[in-house]
C-alpha cells in the first residue's frame, strides 16, 4: 500500500477532531489527496454500531462485549475505508483507531491485553498507522473543554451537549485512559504523546514538527502554508 496512515488519539476534549480538520486542510492546499474520517464509524454497519455503543447508556455493555463492538465497526471500516484509500495512495487521518481500544478497553475497563490484541488483529488484519498521535491533557482541562463538571462527569458544569456513555464514566476511569496512553507509548515507538494543551496555534506547531521529523519523506517535501 502506498498511501500514509496517521491516527490522532488522546482523551475527550484533547482537541483532536480541531487538528485533524487543520491537517487536512494544509494538505488539501498542498494538493495532497486525503482521506479523513473517525472511529466509531466511517461506513454505515459501523455509525450504526456507533449508535449502540455511545448513543444508548442504558444498555449494559462489559468491556467484552464493547471490544468485540468497537471491533466490529473498525473490520467495516478498515475494509470499505481505511485501505482502499491507502491503496490509493492518499493520507488517511483517522480520528482513533485500535489505540482507543487497548487504552479505554483494556487499561481503563480492564480486559486482558492479549484478549484485546486477538480480536483486534482478526478486525484489522494486522494493519498499523505509521504513527499515533496522542494528544495529552489533564484530566481537568478535558472536562473542562467539554463543560462537564470536574468531580462527577455526569454533570453538565455549564454548556455543552448531553455525555454519551463513555464520557458518563467517573474521573478516575479517565485518570486510567490517561495513565493507558502513556504506558504503551513508553513501549511502542509508533505512539507519540505531545501536549495538547495551550493554543490551537500552539498544538498545532508541535504535530507539525513532530510530523516533518518523524516523517520525512512524506512531510518534509510538502509545502504546507498557512
Ligand atoms: P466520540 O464521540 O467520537 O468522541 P471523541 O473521540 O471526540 O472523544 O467518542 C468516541 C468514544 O468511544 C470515546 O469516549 C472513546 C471511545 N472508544 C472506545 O472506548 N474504544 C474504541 O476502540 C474507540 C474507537 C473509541
Amino acid at each position: 500500500m502506498k498511501g500514509c496512515f496517521l491516527v490522532f488519539e488522546g482523551p475527550e476534549g484533547s482537541g483532536k477532531s480541531l487538528q485533524i480538520e487543520r491537517l487536512a486542510e494544509r494538505l488539501f492546499a498542498a494538493g495532497v489527496p486525503r482521506t479523513v474520517t473517525r472511529e466509531p464509524g466511517g461506513t454505515a454497519a459501523a455509525e450504526a454500531i456507533r449508535g449502540v455503543l455511545l448513543d444508548r447508556p442504558e444498555l449494559r455493555l462489559d468491556g467484552i462485549a464493547e471490544l468485540l463492538l468497537f471491533s466490529a465497526a473498525r473490520r467495516a471500516h478498515v475494509e470499505e475505508v481505511i485501505r482502499p484509500a491507502l491503496t490509493r495512495g492518499e493520507v488517511v487521518l483517522c480520528d482513533r483507531f485500535e489505540l482507543s481500544t487497548r487504552v479505554y478497553q483494556g487499561s481503563a475497563r480492564g480486559v486482558h491485553a492479549e484478549t484485546v490484541e486477538q480480536v483486534t488483529r482478526a478486525a484489522t488484519g494486522g494493519l498499523l498507522p505509521e504513527l499515533y498521535l496522542v494528544l495529552d491533557v489533564p484530566v481537568n482541562v478535558g472536562l473542562d473543554r467539554q463543560g462537564q463538571d470536574r468531580e462527577d462527569p455526569g454533570q453538565l458544569a455549564f454548556f455543552g451537549s448531553a455525555p454519551d456513555r463513555i464520557e458518563l464514566e467517573k474521573r478516575s476511569f479517565r485518570e486510567r485512559v490517561r495513565e493507558g496512553y502513556r504506558e504503551l507509548a513508553a513501549a511502542d515507538e509508533r505512539i507519540v504523546i505531545l501536549d495538547g494543551s495551550g493554543t490551537p496555534d500552539e498544538v498545532e506547531a508541535r504535530i507539525l514538527a513532530i510530523l516533518q521529523e518523524r516523517l520525512p519523506g512524506r512531510f518534509q517535501a510538502v509545502n504546507f502554508p498557512r
